[in-house]
């Protein structure tokens, strides 16, 4: 009865007809660098995948620079880090899950490529979690005294287990700083911006799904009426 449902919201890749907002995926991506690549992965996005978002050969260029990715010393053959290349994928923020767990109270941040469909309603949920933390019900450590949020953990009622390990990511209005054209980067709209970009990550062919689907559909449409006049055609002379 604590645990939540994740909140209703809208994207704009929902239903039959829905597409990717770009500027929104941009949007997305830049709360996704700015806050939660320090802890998160994106093992199965490349830099060269943002090209799909709207940016330039030169602008994913230079993201891809700004990334440090496991290489090897050409002439020492040992292994060191180096800026990224667009064919290069977004590299892990810890060297190991050691370090990982050293750094988070023991848990390890999953990598966020795949959390849109790996949790249910993910982008909502996702959402949900963002803007979900909260202070411990009253009701709660009533019924269950013994289930105060233990030092370094946080409540959050749309996490299975109520306590995790990630400290509030987005707190304040303008932690992002938008472009100008864009939405007001309140803490809802940073949320919002960050699930639909995991969405797209999770799918980037959603569009072209949407599209096909569309046209097979209109495709099988036409195709019964025309089998339904054949029918009509053929047997027409016959009682
Ligand atoms: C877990 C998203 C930033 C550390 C998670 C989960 C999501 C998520 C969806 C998984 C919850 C689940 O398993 O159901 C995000 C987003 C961020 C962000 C969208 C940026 C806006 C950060 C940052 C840190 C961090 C900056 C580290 C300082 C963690 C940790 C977990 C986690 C340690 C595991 C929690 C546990 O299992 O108890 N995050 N995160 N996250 N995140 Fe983040």
């Amino acid at each position: 009865e604590f645990h939540l449902h994740p909140k209703e919201v809208a994207f704009a890749s929902d239903g039959a007809f829905g597409k990717f907002d770009k500027q929104q995926l941009q949007r997305g991506f830049q709360v996704y660098k700015e806050v939660c690549s320090a802890c998160h992965s994106l093992n199965h996005v490349a830099f060269r995948d943002l090209a799909q978002l709207g940016y330039s050969e030169g602008q994913v260029k230079a993201i891809a620079a700004g990334f440090q990715v496991p290489g090897v010393d050409p002439t020492t053959g040992e292994a060191n880090l180096r800026p990224g290349l667009p064919t290069d994928y977004f590299p892990k923020p810890f060297a190991n899950d050691v370090a990982a767990r050293a750094a988070n109270n023991n848990a390890v941040p999953p990598d966020l490529s795949l959390m849109t469909k790996a949790r249910h309603e993910g982008p909502a949920y996702v959402y949900s979690l963002l803007t979900g933390f909260q202070a411990q019900p009253a009701e709660l450590l009533k019924k269950f005294p013994d289930s105060k949020t233990p030092n370094g953990l946080h409540y959050n009622p749309y996490f299975a287990n109520l306590n995790l390990a990630m400290a509030p990511p987005l707190t304040g209005d303008g932690q992002v700083e938008y472009g100008p054209g864009n939405p007001k980067p309140t803490v809802d709209q940073m949320s919002k911006d960050v699930s639909a970009f995991l969405i797209w990550t999770a799918e980037p062919s959603l569009d072209k799904r949407k599209q096909t689907g569309l046209a097979v559909t209109l495709f099988l449409l036409f195709a019964t009426v025309l089998g339904y006049m054949a029918y009509r055609n053929i047997w027409a002379g016959k009682k």
